[in-house]
């Protein structure tokens, strides 16, 4: 199958295809989506396809707006309403419980809710709106590789695989967004992302819990994805907590590593092994998948050392996706 690529003035073709049951990827501000139409179970069985996906792993629906949402979900609690009047269009998802029936159960995994996004990337919108349907929204990577953050990361996966790329540019955040569970007692975050938990704290006017590690060991785990290998690229990654860390470590044709300007500035490694994080902790979100994805290009790097952060709320959604990267391996200092 040829992949086509889209830009902004072809919306209307790429919602033929979706229509037809194709499957098209579409740009957002986190990271780029595989969309289908949310209602037709085949071409949500074309996506788990298409991304070597398990099947227990549910996938977001992806709305144009709260009115579309209230379709599918079996109520809208007050708390998502404060929080979809705030935060939407905007990097978070909210778990409701679905209304019986209206969904495919390809899309939540055989579970009682599901997981409501409303992108803010006019392209989106605009894709969703002439569709008239929401359209299921994975991020559009191979199942454990970095989610893609432009159109040729999504064509380096799935071209030949899927109908075709709407390019909106590189995603500003990078990071996947914040997922937010309403359908229980008290609201918990599942993934983090930009939005932190003291923001939806601050805007629910009540505490927000997280929860976004141990759900392997749970017989249902909250967000199914979570326990899955993931952001995983050929080569081992290892978190340096502590930056001065980096003066202890041989680098040579074998290792990459990713750190601030400031750090790379004082690491003597090759210059091609050397990838930039950015100036600060938004860039290094930005930055993070596309790095990942730099070194697997590289088959000779077998290790990539890769700078963490700590201190405050802001480091949760990239260190969440960082020790996934680095299956949990911290570098030790001597
Ligand atoms: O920023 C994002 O959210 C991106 C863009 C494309 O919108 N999408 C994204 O989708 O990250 P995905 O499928 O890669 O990650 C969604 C996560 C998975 O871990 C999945 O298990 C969880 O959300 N999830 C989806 N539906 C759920 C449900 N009903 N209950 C619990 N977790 C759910
Ligand atoms: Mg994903």
């Amino acid at each position: 199958m040829e992949t086509k690529i889209f830009s902004e003035g072809q919306i209307d073709d790429a919602v033929k295809l979706l229509a037809a049951g194709e499957l098209v990827a579409f740009p957002t501000e986190t990271v780029y989506g595989l969309g289908a139409i949310a209602t037709n179970e085949k071409s949500v069985k074309g996506v788990y396809a298409a991304k070597g996906r398990p099947s227990d792993n549910p996938l977001i629906v992806t709305v144009s707006d709260a009115e579309m949402m209230a379709k599918y979900a079996k109520e809208v609690p007050e708390r998502a309403q404060k929080l979809i009047k705030h935060f939407w269009p905007g990097p978070l998802t909210i778990l409701l419980f679905v209304k019986p029936g209206s969904l495919p159960s390809a899309v939540t995994g055989g579970l009682d809710t599901v997981a409501f996004r409303c992108p803010d990337d006019p392209l989106t919108h605009d894709l969703i709106a002439k569709l008239g349907s929401p359209i299921v929204g994975p991020s559009a990577n191979t199942s454990t590789k970095p989610s893609p953050t432009t159109a040729q990361h999504v064509y380096h996966d799935l071209k030949g695989k899927i109908a075709g790329i709407i390019d909106g540019g590189e995603a500003r955040v990078g990071l996947e967004s914040t997922i937010i569970d309403l359908s229980v007692a008290n609201p918990v975050v599942l993934r983090p992302g930009e939005i932190t938990p003291e923001e939806l704290s601050a805007v629910l006017g009540e505490e927000v819990l997280i929860n976004t590690g141990k759900v392997s060991d749970q017989a249902v785990p909250k967000a199914p994805g979570m326990k899955y290998r993931h952001y995983a690229p050929a080569a081992a990654v290892m978190v340096v907590d502590d930056a001065k860390d980096f003066a202890q470590i041989n680098f040579d044709e074998t290792t990459g590593v990713m750190a601030l300007d400031s750090e790379l500035a004082k690491i003597a490694a090759p210059k091609e092994n050397k990838f930039s994080l950015g100036q600060n902790l938004v860039d290094a979100d930005h930055q993070l998948f596309g790095g990942l994805r730099y070194f697997d290009d590289k088959k000779n790097i077998k290790q990539i050392f890769v700078q963490g952060f700590s201190g405050s709320e802001a480091t949760l959604a990239y260190m969440n996706r960082l020790n996934k990267a680095a299956a949990g391996h911290h570098y030790q200092a001597k």
